[in-house]
């Protein structure tokens, strides 16, 4: 008889995401009179720039002749996509990272939740508190976090840093050793960044006791802020205890499109082993590369045409965060994040716990927002808003809350 994978069965149940869509059709259905605003879900709303489109239709022309044909993709990504990676995305920061450092994927998620394919079950993981939800799940399912305890909503094997505002959203370093640290900055649910230093000292840390980092920095592309760093590697000796994790998601609208990738470092070492070796041993057994008209299409936000149309997309998002931002100061609300991030973290009002804090907007404000609480115990008594949405819903959104 077969058996499953039991570390699925010990999962916690309702997804935050599935939880909000139940609550809102539930709204929606008793009152279909009110015109409901999504800053909910963290999914981009405007079209792909054009010179990708252009890109897109191109490619696939190409896949329709003999001569240009393509199958399948070299193991690590195209060449012309991540040579221009490495030159922008790194060597132009100053970051030393090569091509071949570079393994080109189908997305952020799917490479933040399988790279624990390549490390021991016995690691201990380290994780903000509150965070990005794969990063703990994807552990559980690898039987890597031990026993969850449904009254504290923690993992006992998991060392939760937690992430307020006492401490300005940076995590700790844990009185206990960790092997296995995940790190996101700009920070998804928090919309705050890290200073250098402080980033420093977590380099520090992990070469110190032979900690890896997995740094998410999916949002990279929305710090404007001159003093924050946009990759790992500009950190001292990152790359010899660093993974990176990049999407083309939130800089370029690929949320449906699907592209991202991961640096491993040659540097990053276990007793002797390359990780390198390993994640391309996974890589090129487990997945056979993303398609050839999306990495064609990728690379073209790499040309100054593509620079300049995904540079305004950011703004038009950062626009809308601006304006919630400055709209909730205004209200009278304490808010974090939102300079270089799509996301603003707001303390909720009046000792609202995240989720009556949610009920409170969606009934009387009839906006749809994040409590802060499904992302972490840490994040209770906070609340996400998002800037994904159009300038003319955020306005709209924003008024309802200064006029209440
Ligand atoms: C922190 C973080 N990492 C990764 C992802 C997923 O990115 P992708 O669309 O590339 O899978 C998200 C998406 O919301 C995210 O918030």
């Amino acid at each position: 008889m077969f058996k499953i994978n039991e570390n699925y069965l010990k999962l916690p149940g309702s997804y935050l995401f599935s939880t909000i869509a139940k609550k809102v059709s539930a709204y929606t259905e008793a009152n279909p009179d009110k015109d409901i605003i999504r800053l909910g879900i963290g999914d981009v709303t405007l079209p792909l720039a054009p010179c990708v489109i252009e890109r897109l239709h191109k490619a696939v022309d190409e896949m329709a002749s003999k001569e240009t044909f393509k199958g399948y993709a070299p193991d690590l990504g195209y060449e012309f996509l991540r040579d221009a990676i490495a030159l922008n995305d790194f060597k132009m920061r100053g970051c030393d990272i090569s091509a071949d450092e570079i393994f080109v994927s189908d997305g952020a998620k799917s490479d933040s939740g399988n790279i624990g394919d390549i490390f021991a079950t016995d690691n201990k993981i380290a994780v903000c508190d509150p965070v990005y939800p794969v990063y703990v799940d994807t552990n559980a399912m690898a039987g890597r976090t031990g026993v969850y305890d449904q009254d504290t909503q923690k993992w006992s094997d998991v060392i939760y840093m937690p992430c307020t505002k006492e401490n300005n959203f940076c995590p700790e370093i844990p009185s206990q050793t960790s092997d296995i640290i995940y790190l996101c900055f700009p920070n998804n649910p928090t919309g705050t960044t890290i200073p250098k230093d402080k980033l420093q000292e977590w380099v520090d840390y992990a070469l110190k006791v032979g900690a890896v980092i997995i740094y998410d920095a999916a949002y990279e592309a929305y710090i404007s802020s001159d003093d924050v760093v946009h990759s790992i590697y500009e950190c001292n000796g990152a790359k010899g205890c660093a993974i990176e994790i990049r999407s083309f998601s939130k800089n370029a609208g690929f949320t449906g499109t699907r592209l991202g990738y991961t640096v491993v470092p040659h540097d990053l070492k276990c007793n002797g082993t390359s990780l390198h070796s390993l994640w391309a041993r996974r890589h090129g057994t487990k997945f056979n590369g993303a398609p050839y008209i999306i990495q064609a299409a990728g690379a073209q936000i790499y040309t100054e045409e593509g620079k300049k149309q995904t540079k305004e997309m950011v703004s038009y998002y950062m626009n809308n965060a601006k304006i919630i931002r400055e709209g909730l100061i205004d209200a009278g609300y304490e808010v974090y994040g939102g300079v270089d991030a799509p996301y603003i973290w707001l303390a909720t009002p009046d000792k609202m716990t995240s989720w009556e804090f949610f009920d409170y907007l969606l009934e009387e404000l009839n906006i749809v927002g994040t409590p802060g609480s499904g992302f972490g115990p840490s994040g209770e008594g906070y609340f996400r808003l998002t800037a994904f949405g159009s300038y003319e819903n955020t306005k709209r959104a924003v008024e309802r809350i200064v006029n209440k």
